[in-house]
This record gives structure tokens, C-alpha cells and sequence, in this order.
């Protein structure tokens, strides 16, 4: 009988990713996932600790585990508990001491090494030495957990996830990443075709390729025995047949080369929505932080995408109270989002992370203080994502449709800018790209109507079907 695996991500892309190969690493150990962790025979916390309480989060959510695992315990079954991802890397064996209900404890690159983990902590737990004594793989190893993974084998539907590139050199000055994560590693080019083929041959139109700085990508290419860019791997990927669509995230702006820059205007399958977060718009806290650029290095990268791709959307990351900015420095910041207009943004309040040189720094800025710049920034960013959005309004965008909408009859999927979009079409759409008619703009999402049909949405022309 198959057992019930379930797996909770938190945080980015890349432990979206991680949490799927970790169900392919125990797929052959008869493990299938569920969506609810009562019953389950395996939970996995894949966790995040790039800001404020993560671990705080992930010891609650342990606590609640642990009457369900007594449940289960009492009713002669066996219950493992295991903690991943980030929070897991930083914390180690404490996780165990704080939490005993916990068996297992893996980094982010050992899941390959999940099953002979399991078979570890079975055994601590049957020799009497208490909960998972001994079940910690926290290593970096010498040789990758892409070398070891299986072939992924759950489909990810219309739109994939592709991890390329992992870890970090930058060493931002707030960023636990490099810590966690590790030295940074790109894969070989060879090893990323073949799973894009088997993800396209699986339905995905659209592949993201993901790392913690994406754009210094640098894999081997054995067909010319040499490294090549991230450019020329978009390249290579987009003469898959049946991919339509390319994206990658997240980059850093040092690594935005000219070849990148150029690929933007032409290779067609490579989307005009790029994520270049910024941090800053001060050039005294872009030091502090480590950043490694200016404000005006980042404008002029953003006049020279638009230049190569002039609809170019433009996404970026911010943090507001950095140690020791000041209101000055932090109208810099507005100003550069005022100049640049951004499609979208996440931004976030600094805080401080254990282990790094932020954490340490003097003039730690007031939460109020925070809490204030963070209103004032996200209503401009708001204010510039509403606008983005609606300048689309009786326009068309082609829509990648990747699922069933909210009502019946209806579909959701992204335009070649990121956005939601709704429509009515037939299900069988989803994989395909097909021009909508924007008709109405919602704060985070847009709705539309199939393009080139007057007749109702199953009689689609050839236009309306890329
Ligand atoms: N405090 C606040 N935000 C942070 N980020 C990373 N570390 C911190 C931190 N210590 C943000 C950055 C980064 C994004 C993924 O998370 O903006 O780009
Ligand atoms: Fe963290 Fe900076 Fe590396 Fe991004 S570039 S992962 S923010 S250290």
C-alpha cells in the first residue's frame, strides 16, 4: 500500500522545486503525496530562513505535528518527521534538541540522500535512542544532488520549474543565503536540456529556469568543452519544439551581461518580464549591503533592457530599513522606483539575520521606523503595478492558459508579462498560448475574453492558437 507523504514549502521558487524532487527521490520507496499531514507516514517541512522568525515558524508548526504523530503512534503506525531546506542548513541538531518529535534533519543539497536518511532514523528510533539521533545530513558535498537525483517523474503541468544554477558568492551583507545555500554551482548544459525535453515531453509550454543568482549561470557545455552563459543556455533550450515560453529567476544586476541583455531582443521565446531586484536606490546603503553596484549602474541596465526589448516588464525586491538608513537615503530608494516604473515588486521591512554582517552593524533602524517606509513604498509600488495593468485594458496579450479558472468554463493563465489572466476556453487550451482581449483590470489579476472569436469559445480559429 502506498505511503502518504506530505510536504510543506516555504519560502522561494527553488524549494517549490526541491519539495517535487524530493517526492521523485521517494516515489520508489512507495511514498505518494497527500495534501493534509494527518495520517501522514512522512511529513517534510521544506523550509525558508531568508527572513524575520523562520525558524520560530517552523518549531510552531512542529508543535502541532507532534499530537498527530502520537495519533498515528498509538494507533501502531509510524510517523517520520523531517525538517529541510534552509532553516534545517542553519539550525542542525538543534532542531532535534528543541524538537524531539523531529527524525531527520536535511539540507538543501542532500535530498538524494533522503532514503538511506529515512532508513537512519528508522533505525536510531527502533534502538531505543530517541527520536532520529543520528538522521542529520547537513553536508555540502563535493559532488551534486543533481549527479544523484532521479529523472524528475511528476509532471508539472503547463508551467515548470527548472533549478540551473544554486548557491551564492555575492555575500550581501544581509543575506543568509550564501550561508545555507552555499558556494554557488551551475549545472551542465547537457543535464538541463535533457530535463527540460522530459518536462516538455511531460506538457510544460513554459519552463522558469530558477537559481539564487540565475543570471551568473555558468555551466559546462561538453558539446564545446567550455562554460557558456546563461544567454546561450536560453538559447540552446529554445530550440526545444514544443516549449514556448522561457523565464528565469532571480538574477543579480553585476551578472546582466550584454549576451543576456541582447537575448531579451532575439530570442523570441525568452519572455519580456525580467525579475532584477535592487534592494536599494542609495548608493551608500548599495555598499553597506555589498551590492556590488550603484543606483545608476541599475538605471542604465534598465535603459539598456529596454533599449533591447522596449515592452520589457521590469520586477525588483526592496528592503527598507537597512542599518543605518536614513530618511534621505530612503527617498533615494522612491526616486529610483519613481524613474524606473516597475510592473511589480515584492518588498520587505531588514531583518536582521543571524551570522551576517548586517546583523552586527550599528544604527539598527527603529521597527516603527521600518513599518512607516514600508507603507510609503508599497503604496508607490501598488500605485505603478495598477498602472501597468491597466495599460493593458483593451489590448491582447497571448495567455499561456495553465489550469481551470475560478468558475466553471473559465481559465487562468500568465501573459508574456507574468500577470493572471482569466478567460473563458474550453480545457483543452491549457498548454497552449492564445491571444485574450483584456476587458477588465483587477488589482492582481486581469480578465479578458478569446481574441478572433465571435463564435462561442469552442469554435477557435488557427489565429487564436499559437
Ligand atoms: N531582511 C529583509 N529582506 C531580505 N531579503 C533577503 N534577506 C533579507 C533580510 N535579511 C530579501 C531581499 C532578497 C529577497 C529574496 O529577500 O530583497 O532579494
Ligand atoms: Fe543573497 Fe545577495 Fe546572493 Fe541574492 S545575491 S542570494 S541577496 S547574497
Amino acid at each position: 500500500m502506498a505511503k502518504k507523504l506530505f510536504i510543506k514549502t516555504y519560502g522561494c521558487q527553488m524549494n517549490v522545486y526541491d519539495s517535487a524532487r524530493m517526492a521523485d527521490v521517494l516515489a520508489p520507496l512507495g511514498y505518494r503525496a497527500v495534501d493534509a499531514p494527518d495520517g501522514a507516514d512522512m511529513i517534510i517541512l521544506n523550509t525558508c530562513h531568508i527572513r524575520e522568525k523562520a525558524a520560530e515558524k517552523v518549531y510552531s508548526e512542529l508543535g502541532r505535528i507532534k499530537p498527530l504523530k502520537q495519533a498515528k503512534i498509538a494507533a501502531g503506525g509510524d510517523m517520520i518527521v523531517a525538517v529541510a531546506g534552509c532553516v534545517a542548513q542553519a539550525e542542525g541538531e538543534t532542531l532535534m534538541e528543541r524538537a524531539p518529535v523531529v527524525d531527520l534533519v536535511v539540507g538543501p543539497q542532500t535530498y538524494h540522500r533522503l532514503p538511506e536518511l529515512i532508513a537512519r532514523a528508522r533505525r536510531a528510533v527502533s534502538a531505543g535512542d530517541g527520536p532520529g539521533r543520528g538522521a542529520i545530513d547537513i553536508d555540502f558535498p563535493v559532488q551534486t544532488k543533481f549527479d544523484h537525483l532521479p529523472d524528475q517523474a511528476a509532471p508539472q503541468g503547463a508551467s515548470a520549474f527548472l533549478s540551473v544554477q544554486e548557491g551564492c558568492d555575492k555575500f550581501c551583507t544581509f543575506c543568509v543565503v550564501p550561508y545555507t545555500r552555499g558556494a554557488e554551482y551551475s549545472r551542465p548544459v547537457g543535464q538541463v536540456d535533457s530535463e527540460a525535453r522530459r518536462l516538455v515531453a511531460a506538457g510544460a509550454a513554459e519552463i522558469t529556469l530558477l537559481g539564487q543568482n540565475v543570471n551568473a549561470y555558468h555551466g559546462r557545455d561538453e558539446r564545446i568543452g567550455a562554460d557558456v552563459g546563461l544567454a546561450e543556455l536560453i538559447r540552446t533550450l529554445a530550440r526545444i519544439e514544443g516549449l514556448a515560453r522561457i523565464r528565469y529567476t532571480t538574477s543579480h544586476p553585476r551578472d546582466m551581461n550584454d549576451d543576456l541583455i541582447a537575448a531579451h531582443g532575439d530570442e523570441p521565446k525568452l519572455m519580456p518580464f525580467l525579475h532584477l531586484p535592487v534592494q536599494s536606490g542609495s548608493d551608500r546603503v548599495l555598499a553597506a549591503m555589498n551590492r556590488q553596484h550603484g543606483a545608476d549602474d541599475y538605471l542604465s541596465l534598465v535603459e539598456r533592457l529596454r533599449r533591447a526589448r522596449p515592452d520589457i516588464a521590469l520586477s525588483s525586491d526592496f528592503i527598507v530599513g537597512f542599518p543605518g538608513e536614513s530618511e534621505a537615503e530612503f527617498a533615494q530608494t522612491l526616486a529610483l522606483i519613481e524613474q524606473v516604473e516597475f510592473a511589480h515588486a515584492y518588498s520587505f521591512k531588514y531583518s536582521p539575520r543571524p551570522g551576517t554582517p548586517g546583523a552586527l552593524m550599528p544604527d539598527q533602524v527603529l521597527e516603527a521606523v521600518k513599518e512607516e517606509r514600508l507603507m510609503r513604498l508599497q503604496a508607490l509600488l501598488c500605485d505603478q503595478q495598477t498602472r501597468f495593468n491597466q495599460s493593458h485594458r483593451g489590448h491582447t496579450l497571448a495567455v499561456l492558459f495553465t489550469g481551470p479558472g475560478r468558475h466553471p468554463g473559465q481559465l487562468v493563465g500568465r501573459s508574456p508579462y507574468l500577470q493572471s489572466v482569466h478567460a473563458s476556453a474550453p480545457d483543452r487550451l491549457i498548454g497552449r498560448v492564445a491571444d485574450v482581449s483584456i476587458l477588465a483590470v483587477k488589482p492582481n489579476s486581469l480578465a479578458g475574453r478569446l481574441a478572433a472569436l465571435d463564435a462561442p469559445p469552442d469554435v477557435l480559429t488557427e489565429r487564436a492558437i499559437a
